[in-house]
């Protein structure tokens, strides 16, 4: 995942509905392509259902794993979609690896046993009044070559959007976890039109979320051309700081120093370990991090307050509701700071009325500690201010 040092210099709302944001890595507003054309009424399908996914648990680690690790990781049971309701989430996201089940071209036949498990968890979810989007995750195939891959992703969508036409509208669909490498934004724009049509075929109200290139980044907006749709919703991810969000990550090219807190400074300055043979920006940033007030802190507020300006600001512009479809951090955080992380994180999406969706429940980033049957201490009350 990249990372970029974000500056938030200035934002501008100027009369009507032209609004600049004096951002260097985001750029102004309006700059999309002309394709990209705003919808005036901010009354649409789309809008309504974002009010549906405002607090939001990803469902990680289990349906989007290689199919030889299922039930073998993380496993889970219906009693746990009533208490992820009780805790005070109104939304579930399940990542999904279809491709793993799909048989031979051109049809890509999906084995019914992937549709029985994903029913089972819709179903759960729509039963304890959670609201549910199901996506396709880590198809690989995809990023590397969206032309070729492109067959394949229809079929899957048609045979989904088939399955559930008649599931309520609480379901929704989204379409491409983190498109990234040669599945760029302007790749995926009429690659997304086409599923859209296809998917409006069989479903024609149904709520349809789409994903920005560059891993869902922020920045990559600005590329995004969407069709006239009114019941689509942007969702884009952010593991910012970065840095403190996956120190210890072994699944990061580089691995990150632990130990990192959130707010920064810390009380003493961090000197990673020798072995780890950091890259020079990663070396600047942790300068930074040992010596700057919280303010300008890049292991602070600082890191995302102001891209959800920006996020507000190109949401109401283009008439199109945004949805924070992953942040949080890794479990090798000391569990104070992801707590002082989840609240900040959490309150700056609110402040900007953005949804937003954890990473994750009860794996590596979780909130459930599902050992000790209660929520990771601290966690309930960064997400939904309650005293523990
Ligand atoms: C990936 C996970 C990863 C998480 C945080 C997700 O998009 O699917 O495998 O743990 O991001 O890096």
């Amino acid at each position: 995942m990249k990372i970029k040092t974000f500056f938030w210099v200035a934002l501008a709302a100027v009369s009507g509905l032209t609004v600049w944001a004096a951002e260097p890595d985001l750029g102004p507003i309006p700059g999309n392509p002309p394709g990209m054309k705003p919808l005036t009424s901010h009354r649409t399908p789309a809008d309504r259902a974002a009010k549906e996914f405002l607090h939001g648990v990803n469902l990680a680690d289990y349906l989007e794993a290689s199919p030889q690790y299922f039930g073998r990781g993380v496993v889970v049971e219906a009693g746990e979609l009533a208490q992820i309701k009780k805790e005070g989430f109104d939304h579930v996201r399940v990542p999904i690896g279809w491709h793993h089940f799909t048989g031979a071209a051109p049809e890509f036949a999906l084995m019914p046993v992937i549709f029985s498990r994903v029913d089972f968890i819709v179903t759960n979810c729509l039963k304890n009044r959670l609201a549910v989007m199901i996506n396709i995750h880590h198809f690989d195939e995809l990023d590397r070559d969206p032309a070729m891959a492109k067959g394949e992703f229809l079929a899957i969508w048609r045979q989904i959007a088939a399955h559930y036409q008649k599931f309520p509208a609480t379901l929704a669909f989204e379409l491409d976890n983190e498109p990234h490498d040669q599945a760029t934004t302007a790749l995926m724009n009429p690659i997304y039109a086409q599923v859209i049509t296809e998917i409006r075929r069989t479903n024609p109200h149904r709520t349809i979320f789409v994903e920005p290139g560059n891993w869902g980044s922020i920045g990559e907006l600005k590329n995004l051309v969407l069709p006239p749709d009114d019941n689509v919703i942007v969702s884009v991810h952010c593991y910012d700081p970065f840095y403190f969000t996956h120190q210890g990550a072994s699944w990061v090219n580089e691995v990150l120093p632990t130990g990192v807190v959130f707010p920064g400074p810390p009380p003493t300055p961090l000197v990673p370990d020798a072995k780890l043979k950091l890259k020079p920006w990663v070396r600047d940033w942790i300068k930074k991090y040992n010596t700057l007030p919280t303010e300008q802190n890049p292991s602070s507020p600082a890191a995302f307050a102001g891209k959800f300006k920006y996020l507000r600001a190109w949401s109401d512009y283009y008439g199109r509701p945004v949805h924070i479809g992953e942040f949080g951090a890794y479990t090798k955080g000391d569990q104070a700071s992801r707590v002082h992380f989840y609240t900040a994180f959490r309150q700056a999406a609110e402040a900007e009325k953005l949804g937003w969706c954890i990473w994750d429940w009860s794996s590596g980033f979780r909130y459930w500690d599902k050992k000790n049957n209660r929520p990771v201490p601290g966690m309930a009350t960064a997400l939904f201010g309650r005293k523990e």
